[in-house]
């Protein structure tokens, strides 16, 4: 019997137990769910302690055939991705399964025109088009490693990542909508090149309609060499774990890291966990409100649906244009039947009031699901509420850029649903808690670091050019295990609830970010000495970003214009190095950081009172400084 749809709460037990009791069984079985050039030798092959993780070992495939091809026959005028653009009044676009396979082969064609082979990288910087998906699936064809950054990151952040895996191409536009405001992407680009010397290749896709200027032998527009490429082309085969993108996520320390994921795996359990977490079916029309910029959209925009034939909503704008009722006028409009989305969004929309998505038929909705960091019970019960109408199951998905798709969720209508728990694992994900000493905590009810004893067939193999900051990363802190770097607490049922993160990395309105680059990009202001990051709780953000700066020979701000000033500059520095999104919320100019006698910045003090919660800082007299955290208490923001 095949495991590959579950549909019932004892199909999934079945499903769980053979998973953990006869993984390669298991996962062979799943996989023959797929079109391959030739079958796997082995299922797995794996050893944490180098890591090292081959899954479905000899096997040869195209992901695209998977996702396009395959679907040719039965499902070739159905539509596969449906674009809704920024502005409402714009015609919704419908691309078929057939029109997919011609526009990504022709697009295919351009890449190997301008030189791109298997194993180059591509970077992508584009808005929600639907040139996007489709370059994405371009290089797929031809075994080109995509690397898609997110169109809100700056020039500095985007020629990082161009740097770190030397792309040779990069596709952008001419700009981006977004709500009421364009976005000039194709000037950060070219800031961005100045420190990239091997990207021989730009190809803009013409969106907004400025006036730009296209930089001689390097920029071209894409458009006239798409309508001159052909519509077929053959599709690379490639190794099952040959890698499929890399994708950036911030670190706790230093530069982002380029997660690999490979092709085989990656697409069977992408596929599988789509299927079964969203209960897809063949006329359904399912919606992710994620950017491909992050890994919800690959997985969950692109390669999951596409790879059951589903129709897949893409959407280029925002939930606040032209009103607050747009992401229900989209539902209404193309009968949405899966929702899936961000606490944020929800949190942001909930403020604006239930009288927005009231006022529109969501009626079709089955399932809704949300990801990307804790959902707070009162966002959850206006979810249940007001956009679920309390009858559409919702689905707590917790899973990481590192995973590749979602291993810890209820399975809608299926499974037990709890408020706040994301509840169980996906088959094939063991998951456990760790104590304080390392130890594997045995008893049900518990809560601890969170890890993942065994593999699955998404999880990232490497780091980017560093293998070992993968190991270091995520399989030194416990023997034999993966570690997530989250808490949580399993209830005596064994339901799991993520409760945070248990290391440097906040999350912001969904958007996952190490402290340290933010201040890296603060301490390069010259006034500034030295800073501290940490998170507080937000109504709408989830959590927001306190920064504690000293500045250099204890300068003070002598006035509130001066200080005024200074904080808008080291925003403005944090927006050029990173972006936006990184912006800290409070700036509070101190004489000094608490630190250990070894120098290390306190950071749970500093949380503390960032939240407000200084009746308990715990002992602070072992600190070299304890003087300063009165002062910091006392001119807390
Ligand atoms: C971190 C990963 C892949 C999803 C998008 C974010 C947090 C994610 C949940 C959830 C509680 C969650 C975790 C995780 N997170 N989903 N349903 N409940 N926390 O991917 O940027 O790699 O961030 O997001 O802390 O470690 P990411």
């Amino acid at each position: 019997m095949s495991h590959y749809h579950i549909k019932s709460e004892k199909q999934y037990q079945e499903a769980y137990l053979e998973s953990v009791k006869n993984p390669e069984e298991f996962w062979a079985q799943i996989a023959e769910n797929f079109q391959w050039t030739k079958k796997w030798d082995t299922v797995l092959n794996f050893d944490f302690s180098k890591p090292e993780i081959n899954w479905f070992q000899g096997a040869k495939l195209n992901i695209t055939e998977n996702c396009i091809d395959r679907h040719l026959f039965e499902r070739a005028n159905k539509t596969a991705l449906l674009f809704e653009p920024n502005d409402p009044s714009e015609e919704a676009a419908h691309i078929t399964y057939q029109q997919l396979h011609d526009r990504v082969c022709q697009l295919a064609n351009v890449l190997k025109d301008k030189g791109i082979k298997k194993g180059d990288r591509v970077c992508l910087y584009l808005p929600m088009v639907p040139e996007l998906a489709i370059s994405v699936l371009a290089c797929a064809r031809i075994g080109a490693i995509h690397t898609v950054v997110f169109a809100g990151f700056s020039a500095s952040a985007l020629a990082a990542r161009i740097l770190d895996c030397d792309c040779k191409l990069v596709v952008t536009s001419d700009g981006a909508f977004r709500g009421s405001k364009t976005i000039d992407l194709k000037s950060i680009v070219d800031n961005a090149l100045k420190n990239c010397p091997n990207v021989k290749t730009v190809l803009v896709v013409k969106r907004v309609h400025s006036e730009i200027s296209l930089t001689e032998n390097r920029d071209l527009w894409l458009q006239p060499l798409l309508d001159k490429a052909e519509k077929t082309c053959t599709p690379e085969v490639m190794d099952a774990e040959d890698p499929l993108f890399i994708l950036y996520t911030s670190g706790s320390t230093g530069k982002p890291k380029g997660m690999v994921h490979t092709t085989a795996g990656y697409m069977v359990y992408s596929a599988f966990t789509f299927k079964n977490v969203f209960q897809y079916e063949e006329e359904d029309v399912y919606w992710c409100t994620a950017d491909i910029g992050w890994i919800t959209g690959h997985s969950y925009i692109v390669y999951g649906p596409l790879a059951n034939g589903a129709t897949s909503v893409m959407f280029e704008g925002v939930p606040s244009y032209p009103d607050y009722g747009r992401f229900w006028d989209i539902v209404q409009k193309h009968k949405v039947n899966q929702f899936y989305t961000a606490p944020t969004a929800i949190r942001a929309l909930a403020k604006e009031g239930a009288t927005w998505p009231s006022t529109y038929d969501l009626s079709s909705l089955k399932v809704l699901g949300t990801v990307g960091e804790p959902i707070n019970d009162e966002a959850w019960h206006w979810y249940d509420e007001h956009i679920g109408k309390g009858t559409c199951p919702i689905v707590d998905t917790w899973w990481q850029t590192e995973n590749g798709g979602i291993l810890i969720t209820s399975l809608p209508g299926i499974t037990k649903q709890i408020p706040t728990f994301a509840t169980l694992p996906m088959p094939g994900i063991q998951p456990c808690l760790m104590d304080e000493n390392g130890e594997e905590i045995n008893t049900t009810e518990a809560s601890g670091g969170l890890c993942i004893k065994f593999p699955w067939p998404s999880i990232a193999r490497t780091i980017w050019g560093n293998h070992d900051r993968y190991r270091d990363t995520y399989f030194s802190a416990y023997k034999n295990k993966y570690f997530t770097g989250d808490g949580a607490l399993r209830n005596a049922e064994g339901l799991y609830r993520i409760t945070g993160r248990v290391d440097d990395v906040i999350i912001v309105s969904g958007h996952n970010l190490g402290t340290a680059p933010i201040e890296d990009a603060i301490d390069e202001h010259l006034k500034v000495s030295e800073s501290a990051i940490v998170g507080f709780p937000h109504d709408i953000k989830g959590n927001a970003l306190y920064g504690y700066v000293t500045l250099v020979n204890s300068l003070s701000t002598s006035s509130e214009t001066e200080t005024n000033q200074l904080k808008k500059e080291i925003n403005d520095l944090i927006s050029a190095k990173i972006g936006p999104i990184a912006k800290l919320d409070k700036i509070q100019f101190t004489e000094g950081l608490p630190k250990t006698r070894s120098g290390k910045i306190m950071r749970r003090i500093l949380r503390k009172i960032a939240s407000n919660e200084t009746n308990n800082l715990g002992d602070i007299s072992t600190l070299l400084n304890p003087e300063v955290v009165e002062k910091i208490i006392e001119e807390r923001l």
